[in-house]
């Protein structure tokens, strides 16, 4: 029988967050973990799925074309199989072994990675090629149209296009993308706090929902039209709280361009300050961090890291701290003693 394997990696964003679908500007890197589907077709139209990742459930079966979602991490892999019958790209059915060295649920881009390496070993299997906008457009419409989490392109785009040792600054408004290297004088510690966010049932889609409202007491079309506006006028004229969502979002995208020019200046005490007050306004502003990320930020800071943040959508994961280069491991390790839990998951580049 006819075997395929389809890989894809996670990502951290090193600043940008909750800007994607407010058409702003991320600033993903690649990692070098990531999920690995391997797909051997049968002929019955059941896909079939089991993993090795600790998830439930472990093993699961569904017919092609009645795909109902269950609330599970299999919804991914029935968003991709309905949106793809939608498309007309004709799969038959398949046998699917996941396997991850990347933490699921933990705000580095697992559901994205998941539902491209599944696209990339099935169009492969049943030779539908499908190029890298195609695979990023149907992985974003499994998870929103299907999944119902109502998530950017930022996770797909840089499980895509992102590279392990650059950051790549996208502009959502227009998809543009460019490459900046990581300095060679920084590195990042991974740090996932072990607790685990819900997209869908979470305060995910209420934010992007609270955004959308913003957006009509403005009379405007994207936040990202606040960008050359005094900020001031337009946050009075905003209930609470949607003047703090604005105001994180709005100073979220003028955090990336400082950070551009950080980069390019080789000031790593500056990048490190512009991640610290991106979590501030995650936390106070946009309120999608956890006592948990609060926690490991701060212990980041008081270890000597130039700056931290959390990661990824929150209510729970992950958290990234900005370290001289080759300090990152002895950074992490004084975070996670003094946090008694989590675990060091990678250091970047
Ligand atoms: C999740 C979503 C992304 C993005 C981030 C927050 O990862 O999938 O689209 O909104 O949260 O920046």
């Amino acid at each position: 029988m006819r075997r395929t394997t389809g890989y894809a990696p996670g990502r951290i964003n090193l600043i940008g967050e909750h800007t994607d679908y407010n058409d702003g500007l991320v600033m993903p890197v690649a990692l070098r973990l990531g999920v690995t589907v391997e797909t051997g077709s049968r002929d019955d139209g059941i896909a079939h799925l089991t993993t090795e990742a600790p998830i439930s459930p472990s093993e699961a079966s569904y017919e092609l074309g009645i795909e109902r979602r269950d609330g599970t991490w299999v919804d991914r892999a029935r968003g991709v199989t309905s949106i793809l019958a939608r498309d007309r790209v004709d799969i038959g059915g398949f046998d699917a072994v996941i396997r991850s060295d990347l933490p699921l649920g933990a705000g580095l881009g697992s559901s994205a990675a998941f539902a491209i390496a599944l696209l990339r070993s099935l169009s492969e299997l049943f030779d539908r090629p499908l190029d890298d906008t195609a695979i990023v457009r149907i992985a974003h419409a499994a998870e929103t149209e299907f999944a119902g989490a109502r998530a950017g392109l930022l996770d797909q785009l840089a499980s895509v296009f992102g590279r392990p040792s650059e950051a790549l600054l996208i502009d959502m408004r227009d998809q543009a993308m460019r490459t900046i290297p990581v300095p060679p004088t920084v590195e990042l510690a991974v740090i996932d706090s072990g607790t685990r966010h819900e997209h869908a049932t979470g305060g995910y889609n209420r934010r992007r929902e609270e955004c959308e409202d913003a957006c009509r007491h403005l009379g405007i079309a994207s936040l990202r039209d606040l960008d050359e506006r005094p900020l001031d006028t337009i946050l009075e004229r905003l209930p609470p709280p949607l003047d703090r969502r604005v105001r994180h979002v709005v100073s979220e995208n003028a955090r990336v361009r400082d950070a551009v020019v950080a980069l390019g200046a080789r000031d790593d005490a500056r990048l490190g300050e512009l991640l610290s007050a991106s979590h501030r306004s995650l936390r106070d502003d946009y309120a999608v961090s956890t006592p948990e990320l609060d926690r490991l930020v701060e212990l980041a800071g008081a270890a000597g890291s130039f700056g931290a943040r959390m990661v990824g959508g929150g209510f729970g994961g992950s958290i990234i701290a900005l370290t001289r280069r080759g300090a990152a491991k002895d950074i992490a390790f004084r975070v996670l003693e003094g946090y008694g839990g989590g675990r060091l998951v990678a250091i970047v580049p």
